[in-house]
């Protein structure tokens, strides 16, 4: 027999060039905004300092948003997107070991995603959920060993210096940090983005 597998769900991930000199430049960058600004309240968050969301304005992580346009430019010309993205919004994250983030959609936003900066041993690790509400309600018993496109739920091990991109409406969340580290070598630091087509004047299209 035949099979086709329609209506797929992008998962991008990549590796930018020099993740430990950028890297070195963002966490002190970021330690120092977390001392000066209060954690903002959001609903998914578990106990970790989250910025405030105009990262993107702000000229000194020009070296990052260089690297997530390049990436999305390489989406839009994968998932045959016309025009260009805009940057909507960007923020920083620390979770502290305990900390986590519940699961969430980002609304308003075409394709998100995330930075790592600083990822200690077993501070937690991204997941994703199938999103058609079918799959979650009627959950057959299946042998083991399927492949990943059979799962239900996708764990993304989190390395410094990789980004990853997924369509905002997808269901995604954060393990607990269980770093055994003391102090700030026990902070899982990343960075958080929104991004949406915009025309060539720049408006959201
Ligand atoms: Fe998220």
């Amino acid at each position: 027999m035949n099979r086709e597998l329609l209506f797929p769900t992008p998962i991008y991930m990549k590796m930018i060039k020099d993740p430990k000199k950028l890297n070195k430049y963002l966490f002190p960058l970021i330690k120092a905004w977390s001392k000066r600004d209060k954690s903002e309240t959001k609903t998914n968050a578990g106990g970790g300092w989250h910025s405030p969301t105009n990262m993107n304005l702000q000229t000194e992580y020009e070296p990052l948003t260089k690297e997530l346009f390049a990436m999305q430019y390489e989406i839009y010309k994968d998932y045959g997107m016309e025009l260009k993205p805009g940057l909507g919004n960007m923020w920083a994250n620390i979770n502290y070991p305990g900390a986590y983030n519940k699961q969430h959609v980002h609304p308003n936003s075409q394709w998100s995603g995330v930075y790592y900066v600083k990822i200690p041993k077993d501070s937690g690790s991204l997941y994703v959920e199938d999103p058609r509400p079918g799959p979650n309600i009627l959950l057959p018993r299946r042998l083991k060993g399927l492949p990943k496109e059979l799962w239900r739920v996708v764990i993304y091990p989190p390395t410094e210096g990789q980004i990853i991109m997924f369509p905002s409406w997808l269901s995604h969340g954060v393990e607990m940090n269980a770093s055994k580290e003391k102090g700030e070598k026990g902070w899982r630091v990343s960075v958080s983005f929104n991004f949406i087509q915009v025309d060539k004047d720049g408006n959201i299209g």
